[in-house]
């Protein structure tokens, strides 16, 4: 019976539920497209008494709005559904980003910067190729110096008969003294970071290339003491107040006279353990007098003037305040030795 079945289709759509617009379209052809449950009544009522068309086609017009007000709400619900799910969130906190670590040879080298600049010294810079008057002849190296070997150096342009034309990679960050001595007038008080080239076999405790920092003093009247004050300042503000140093006799062509420094072991202050080899001091640079010969061949008289130099490397350093016990790590960029040094800035 016709009737039986409108009030059949009332309850199914009283019931009805659509999650998104592809099942909503579904429910609106099975209701009410043109071969749908609504048509299909529509049909039907054809097909009935005269007597009872009045009554049915109400019911029929009813459930017909019925079916389109409910598919229409089921619309309404979906978009605003919709919307919200398309609404971005611009206050939610976003991924945690991974950040990145400053490399340990950039955080030890600024703080070495920072205890240098706070006691005067400025900042100098060098080309790494250099001619040899740079990196070996200005600084007082014999002709026949083993450095000048292609076992010791790396030659970019090398002249066996005439030392003086060779280009190299610098050995050392001492040039950058030079190129200082030429362009500026005492007092000159700097330092220069920088990278350097060794012709050695990489291995843990041995690199091509690594990095020091050169210090340079110069001024009348500037003498041994100086120098001595200065590197226990530095010496104290990196590895602690308590920190002692020493100064051992060395030699390098460049400085007269020339002395290694240690300081007192990090580890065992001093009392001697497994790190120090039981002495109670490691070596972290070497350091001297300008020698006369270095000063009057960049042209500053040394009669008037005197100066001190220093030179450390920075890898050595950071070996020593963190314990890096492989000289490879610093060129091999693993995260995982890298992010170590996370809290280190
Ligand atoms: N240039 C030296 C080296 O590479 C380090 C050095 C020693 C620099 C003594 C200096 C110094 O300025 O006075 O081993």
């Amino acid at each position: 019976m016709l009737i039986d079945k409108i009030e059949a289709l009332k309850g199914q759509l009283a019931e009805l539920t659509a999650s998104n617009a592809e099942e909503l379209e579904n429910l609106r052809i099975k209701y009410l497209s043109k071969k749908g449950e609504m048509a299909a009544l529509f049909n039907e009522f054809k097909t009935v008494s005269a007597d009872q068309k009045r009554e049915l086609g109400q019911r029929l017009n009813e459930l017909k709005t019925i079916a389109t007000e409910k598919i229409n709400a089921l619309k309404e619900t979906i978009g605003t559904q919709q919307k919200e799910a398309n609404k971005i969130d611009i206050t939610r906190p976003s991924f945690p980003a991974q950040l990145g670590t400053r490399h340990p040879i950039s955080v030890v080298r600024k703080q070495i910067i920072d205890i240098f600049s706070r006691q005067g010294f400025t900042l100098a810079d060098g080309p790494e190729v250099e001619d040899d008057w740079h990196v070996f002849s200005a600084l007082n190296f014999a002709a026949d110096h083993p450095a000048r070997d292609m076992q010791d150096t790396f030659f970019v342009e090398q002249d066996k008969d005439d030392v003086a034309r060779n280009i190299v990679l610098r050995s050392h960050t001492s040039s950058v003294q030079v190129r200082t001595m030429e362009t500026q007038k005492p007092p000159i008080r700097i330092i220069c970071p920088g990278r350097v080239y060794r012709n050695e076999a990489i291995t843990a405790r041995a690199h091509c290339f690594f990095h020091q920092i050169e210090g340079l003093y110069i001024d009348k009247g500037v003498t041994f003491a100086d120098l001595r004050q200065v590197l226990l300042n530095f010496a104290q503000e990196l590895f602690g107040s308590e920190t002692k140093i020493r100064l051992r006799p060395s030699y390098f062509p460049f400085t007269e006279p020339s002395a290694e420094m240690d300081v007192s072991c990090m580890l065992c202050g001093g009392e001697g353990c497994g790190f120090c080899k039981h002495t109670g001091w490691v070596e972290i640079l070497g350091c001297g007098m300008v020698d006369p010969n270095v000063l009057e061949a960049s042209g500053i008289d040394s009669k008037v003037y005197s100066g001190y130099a220093f030179g450390l490397g920075i890898e050595r350093i950071t070996n020593l305040k963190y314990m890096v016990k492989d000289l490879r790590m610093f060129s091999e960029n693993d995260v995982r030795f890298l992010d170590e040094f996370k809290s280190a800035h």
